[in-house]
């Protein structure tokens, strides 16, 4: 039997600050501080992440180059290594991402990217918990509730038939 599925996804779109939470605002300034932070003389896209971990504590993280390319790093992957590294039982409840290209906050959202993607699901499927994602452009902002959302039908530890505590 042949059967086509349809996945569909869903995203909530801001146009104005002031309808977001106060604390997702202080998640999306905690990001746009850490993107200053970023090491991207290749690239000159400073990438900022904050996860907002269930104690309240703000864990960031900003993108880090090297001359040899692939051995640079995402600024959400360092952002979530940051805090499973430092507060592995605190679970992070939310991630905002923003970007900076020539001093600016970029217009357009960013988005992470696939291996970003993988690591929001290994660390939602580790704490058993949804993430947040926010993605702050200069005037429009998008929440997704969970990356099911951005990575439909993702490889997970079940293929690996893998059951850990
Ligand atoms: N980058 C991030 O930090 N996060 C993403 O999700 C997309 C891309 C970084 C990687 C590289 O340092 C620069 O942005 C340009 O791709």
């Amino acid at each position: 039997m042949i059967r086509t599925n349809n996945i569909s996804f869903s995203y909530t779109e801001y146009e104005k600050t002031d309808e977001l939470d106060t604390e997702d605002l202080n998640l999306i300034k905690a990001a746009r501080e850490a993107a200053v932070n970023a090491y991207a003389p290749y690239s000159k896209f400073k990438v900022g992440a904050a996860v907002r971990l269930e104690s309240g504590v703000i864990v960031v993280g900003a993108n880090v180059e090297n001359a040899a390319f692939p051995s640079g790093i995402c600024a959400e992957r360092n952002a979530l290594s940051n805090s499973v590294s430092n507060r592995p039982a605190d679970k992070p409840i939310a991630l905002a991402i923003a970007a900076i290209t020539e001093d600016c906050i970029t217009e357009d959202f960013p988005s992470p990217c696939g291996s970003c993607r993988q690591v929001i699901a290994e660390e939602e499927s580790r704490t058993g918990n949804k993430i947040k994602i926010i993605l702050s452009g200069k005037n429009k902002t998008v929440i997704v509730e969970g990356i099911d959302n951005l990575l439909p039908l993702q490889f997970s530890r079940k293929n690996l038939k893998i059951i850990l505590p």
